[in-house]
């Protein structure tokens, strides 16, 4: 994987990326990477290379596409929210697998706290670098001041440094899917992601320690007919294409 920057005048924050992010810089011939990260005038981009290669795929809230469509259409009566219980209030939320940040965005939009993890380092400038461009949006600018907070870290380091009431009310989790599962993301996204971040074969480990952390109840999300990220789910809320498990903890019941 590289970094990349076909625009001259972008050359220097392309250079302070790949230096943050440790990757080679090309200026011109990419053949020898299958993945670039491409700085362009409106965003980064994750753009895959050689023949039959899939679009480039962007993070981005604002605008006219479609995670800006699901942020204006979003409602607290949807089966996410109600997975994080909005149905009783607006608990914070740690997002332990914040990926594309579309869950964390909707959380922060129907007016959760939102702490949104990811290790992937390339996710997390992709997430930085959306979070600044839509922070100029009249509609979104409070929200991302207010509600939305980025870590680039493992989950699991987090979730064991935090206690008491640091804790969050709600940690959610939506690893990556098994490959020949469908998910909730457009198959080709979901392809360049998967080649970004692998398969997540550790996901098994996050429920344990976020029903340790979490004061109220873990979120999960799986494919309808999967099976649940941990045994016996409190209860399950059905969405078009994805189920959200929901473990409530000690004291969920009463808060939320
Ligand atoms: C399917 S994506 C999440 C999509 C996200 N819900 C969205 O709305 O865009 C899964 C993400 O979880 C991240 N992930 C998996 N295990 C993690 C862990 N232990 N700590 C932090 N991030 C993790 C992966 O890097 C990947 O970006």
């Amino acid at each position: 994987m590289s970094v990349a920057a076909p625009d001259e005048q972008l050359r220097s924050q392309a250079t302070t990326l790949a230096e943050e992010l440790n990757l080679p810089l090309v200026v011109e011939d990419a053949a020898g990477f299958d993945l670039l990260l491409v700085v362009t005038e409106h965003g980064l981009e994750l753009r895959e290379t050689g023949c039959g290669a899939a679009g480039p795929l962007k993070v981005q809230f604002g605008g006219a596409g479609a995670t800006a469509h699901r942020l204006a259409t979003t409602s607290p009566r949807e089966p996410l929210a109600s997975a994080i219980g909005l149905a009783k209030g607006r608990p914070t939320v740690l997002d332990a697998t914040a990926g594309l940040g579309r869950d964390a965005m909707v959380l922060a939009v129907l007016g959760c706290k939102v702490t949104a993890v990811d290790r992937c380092a390339v996710l997390g400038v992709m997430l930085r670098d959306a979070l600044q461009r839509a922070a100029t949006n009249p509609e979104l600018k409070q929200v991302i001041r207010d509600r939305i907070r980025l870590v680039v870290r493992d989950a699991r380091e987090v979730l064991a440094g935090t206690s008491g009431e640091e804790a969050p009310e709600v940690v959610y989790l939506d690893p990556m899917y098994s490959p020949r599962k469908k998910s909730a993301l457009p198959k080709k996204e979901m392809r360049l992601l998967r080649r970004l971040v692998g398969d997540d074969p550790d996901a098994g480990a996050l429920p344990e320690s976020a029903r340790r952390v979490a004061r109220a109840r873990v979120g999960g999300t799986r494919t309808p007919r999967a099976p649940p990220l941990a045994p016996t789910p409190t209860m399950s809320y059905k969405g078009k294409i994805a189920r959200y498990d929901v473990y409530l903890t000690p004291r969920g019941g009463t808060r939320l």
